[in-house]
């Protein structure tokens, strides 16, 4: 126990040195906290509420809806999915008329999914991996019902439960393979692909790739341009701070524009829409790949989040969440992995995104009582997963000591045991 808090001051002293040398630590400023004894590991899930958010909404709902009404959208509402799209295509290596901001990240990846396979006739099959978002993998598995050919999903295993072998991926990719669809960064481990060479193998067999970015943007640094990838969606409502339920956005590679087409025809992807005219004709740029009318409100929160990923700069942002996963890990390794919590994300910390997993028995417990009793959000994910997030733009090296410190007092005085059963709906 002397040994433990002993560890514990020497963490402490340490983090307040690395937050003090923080380049980004002047970002904190720019949100809302409004519990300051809160520890919040869930910015992976959903960010902080950015102060400037809640006064150009305001004035958005206020001059833009309350005063403009129908003109707002000839003052910039209906431009709102492509220009915010421009900003965004900064964080994804991305041009502009690249990238476009409305629907959610399902409806965008089966956008695009289908549209991918159409574009590959004579091939039927989707490789995908286990370790996708539950969401992609059921979208992707109703786009293959949807066609008549018979596509079929084949989701590489993980060995480990953490990783994905890229000689297994690479082994699943073939002839018949029309589309590879992966998350950069999985959602429960926090593995990260490497885009370049997978799409690179992708490209080498005749298949299209299709990134989920949801969660690296704003965390990772993505090049979509350089590696190669044709196509990619995400969300803004993690890494990029645009507030729950924020819209996401989906990137079509220049040259397929005009080749691809969107299942969901919609008004807002048709050439001219404002002509009324009789019969669907695809707009001719990436306008094509909207649906109908965009979340305006929504999109002035989600582009304050863009803007202040932006300021930030994804390489400060990266060298952040590196040092602050591999801080964590050590913090584990000292107080935590004597006490039965397994490391169920990648040891290496190139190989992460920015959070981090532990494993425990009672994973869904401890979680509980971190929340109820120790004022820490985490969160968790089946079976026995729980996870730290790491937001560049508020996390501190303390939060992460006073965050283990807590951790360690749930198992150390099981107070998770009052919290075994039924939990709460969402996690
Ligand atoms: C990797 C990933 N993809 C897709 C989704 C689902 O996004 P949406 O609810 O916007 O459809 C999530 C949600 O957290 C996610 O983490």
């Amino acid at each position: 126990m002397t040994i433990s808090l002993d560890a514990l001051d020497a963490f402490r002293h340490e983090a307040r040195s690395l937050d003090r040398a923080d380049p980004l630590a002047r970002f904190r400023e720019e949100f809302v906290f409004a519990d300051e004894d809160l520890l919040y590991f869930d910015g992976n899930s959903l960010g902080r509420l950015p102060k400037r958010t809640a006064a150009l909404v305001a004035r958005s709902v206020e001059a833009e809806w309350g005063g403009r009404l129908i003109r707002g959208w000839n003052d910039g509402w209906v431009d709102a999915p492509r220009r915010v799209g421009d900003k965004l295509a900064r964080l994804l290596g991305a041009g502009p008329g690249e990238v476009a901001v409305s629907d959610g990240t399902s409806v965008n990846l089966f956008k695009l999914a289908v549209s991918a396979l159409r574009a590959r006739p004579g091939r039927r099959t989707i490789v995908t991996d286990a370790l996708n978002f539950p969401s992609d993998l059921y979208v992707l598995e109703g786009a293959a019902a949807l066609l008549p050919a018979g596509h079929r999903v084949v989701a590489v295993p993980s060995r480990d439960g953490i990783a994905i072998d890229a000689e297994d991926l690479y082994a699943s990719i073939t002839e018949d393979t029309a589309l590879v669809s992966l998350s950069h960064v999985a959602y429960r481990s926090g593995f990260l692909h490497d885009m370049q060479a997978v799409t690179a193998r992708a490209h080498a067999a005749g298949a299209l790739v299709l990134w989920d970015v949801s969660h690296s943007v704003g965390a990772v640094p993505i090049d979509l341009e350089a590696s190669g990838a044709d196509l990619a969606v995400g969300c803004t409502y993690k890494y990029l701070n645009g507030g729950p339920g924020a819209p996401a956005f989906l990137y079509v590679r220049r040259a397929l524009q005009e080749t691809l087409q969107n299942p969901i025809p919609g008004w807002f992807s048709r050439h001219e829409p404002f002509s009324f005219g009789d019969g669907y004709e695809p707009a001719r740029d990436l306008s094509r790949f909207l649906v109908g009318t965009p979340p305006i409100l929504s999109l002035v929160a989600a582009e304050a989040g863009v803007d202040l990923a932006l300021e930030a700069g994804i390489g400060p942002a990266r060298e952040k969440t590196l040092a602050l996963g591999e801080f964590l890990v050590r913090l584990w390794e000292t107080l935590l992995e004597t006490r039965g919590v397994t490391l169920r994300s990648p040891r290496e910390a190139a190989r992460r995104g920015a959070h981090v997993s532990f494993g425990h028995p009672q994973g869904l417990a401890v979680d509980r009582a971190l929340i109820g009793e120790m004022n820490v959000i985490p969160d968790f994910r089946p079976p026995d997963v729980i996870r730290f997030g790491m937001s560049p733009l508020t996390t501190r090296f303390i939060d992460l000591v006073e965050g283990v410190a807590r951790f360690k007092r749930v198992l150390d005085e099981e107070r998770w045991r009052r919290y075994a059963g039924e939990g709460p709906a969402v996690t």
